[in-house]
């Protein structure tokens, strides 16, 4: 398997040199060899260099069988122009409309909320990954003036918000899950959300085994709070994805343990923690790799690795129950070592497989 790695800013270093020992541990324990090669793309590079990424960059990561990005962002770029570019690039050039980002609880002892654990925190969210907000169409006027007008438009066609529909119900299929939930704001966004409206309605009429609900987003984002455990599936769109899904990072432990897939289903997709470059704790081997660790996961979930996959998050799942994590989630270890349990336990698991066989 060939592989880009793009470290980026940050943490995003520090999570990305976890992520790769534990690539090359399992990649080791089950025989298997990982091509990665790594490229530059930071707010660094760019600074050096006046490029975000190269002219032929998104055709360099089609060529690739999966990506793996640590974060981008550095208050030295204000605009956030490189991670404009080689995150969100990305996502648009390489139609990655699927942003899948699941949300389970490891350990009891990581919840945040009163009462509830395990098996109340576990859903997947999907975020639809390529329209909405995010496509940066509009513009300013009479910029940087009392008469300023700022124009951001949202984009929603009826090919992307029927695919990533279609997707959720199609996962809660594939995976014997019975309840999908769609949130918008078509409440207050007539236009835009009424499309959605229309395609959930139309998308979950094929799927009389699915219960399919509607709430708005302000409602979901209190219910994620209040009773996580009436969810198996969300969808929503990029905005409201991107806002619900760092809720679901705090309902995992926190941020670091965030995992996610930028996927065109069949096509080079990107993983990547949900987290961001974090710049306070950069270079400080204290932020938690396991989110850029279980993103390592589904990456090989979704190439069809699931022995290695599986191992990757079962060695998550040990370190987590041994408390040999980092200090966010309440373990003593830094970045490295934390990163360093995690392949060794799959190092020792690889030996005792081989051993029984
Ligand atoms: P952030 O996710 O970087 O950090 C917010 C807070 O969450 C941190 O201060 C820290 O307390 C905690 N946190 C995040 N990751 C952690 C980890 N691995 N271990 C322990 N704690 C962790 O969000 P931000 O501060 O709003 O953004 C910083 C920069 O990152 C910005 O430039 C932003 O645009 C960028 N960003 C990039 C990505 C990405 O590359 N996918 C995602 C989000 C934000
Ligand atoms: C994420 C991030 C990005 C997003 C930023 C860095 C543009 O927050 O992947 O969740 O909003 O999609
Ligand atoms: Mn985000």
């Amino acid at each position: 398997m060939r592989i880009a790695v793009i470290a980026g800013d940050g943490i995003g270093k520090d999570v990305t040199a976890e992520a790769v020992k534990v690539l090359k541990s399992v990649g080791d324990a089950f025989g298997r060899r990982f091509d990665l090669e790594h490229l530059p793309w930071s707010a660094d590079h760019y600074l050096k260099t006046g490029e975000t990424l190269p002219a032929n960059g998104y055709q360099m990561l089609r060529e690739f069988d999966a990506i793996f990005v640590g974060a981008l962002g550095d208050p030295r770029v204000p605009d956030n122009r490189h991670a404009r570019d080689i995150l969100l690039g990305t996502r648009f050039e390489l139609d990655l409309y699927v942003n899948y980002r699941p949300v389970r609880l490891l350990d009891d002892r990581l919840s945040p909320l009163k009462n509830r654990g395990r098996k109340d925190i576990n859903f997947v969210v999907f975020r639809e990954n390529t329209e909405g907000v995010y496509v940066s169409i509009g513009g300013r006027f009479k910029a940087g003036t009392d008469d300023e007008i700022a124009i951001q438009e949202e984009i929603n066609t009826y090919k992307g918000v029927h695919r990533i529909i279609k997707h959720a119900f199609e996962f809660a299929n594939a995976n014997r899950l019975t309840k999908v939930c769609m949130a918008d704001k078509s409440n207050a966004m007539q236009q835009g959300h009424a499309l959605w409206q229309r395609v959930f309605k139309e998308v979950s009429a094929a799927y009389p085994g699915i219960t399919a609900t509607h709430q708005y987003i302000d409602a979901l984002a209190m219910f994620l709070v209040k009773d996580p455990g009436q969810y198996q599936v969300i969808v929503t769109n990029n905005l409201f994805g991107d806002i619900v899904t760092d809720i679901g990072g705090a309902l995992q432990g926190g941020l670091g343990m965030a995992a996610s897939g930028n996927i065109h289903p069949g096509k080079t997709s990107l993983f990547e923690p949900v987290h961001g470059s974090a710049p306070p704790l950069a270079g400080k081997n204290v932020a938690n790799p396991i989110g850029a660790i279980l993103s390592t996961a589904l990456l090989l979930d979704t190439l069809g690795a699931r022995e290695e996959s599986k191992a990757i998050e079962a060695a998550v799942e040990a370190s987590i129950a041994s408390a040999q994590t980092t200090t966010d989630i309440g373990g003593t270890l830094g970045t490295t070592a934390a990163g360093d349990y995690v392949a060794a336990h799959i190092k020792a698991e690889g030996k005792r497989q081989k051993a029984e066989s």
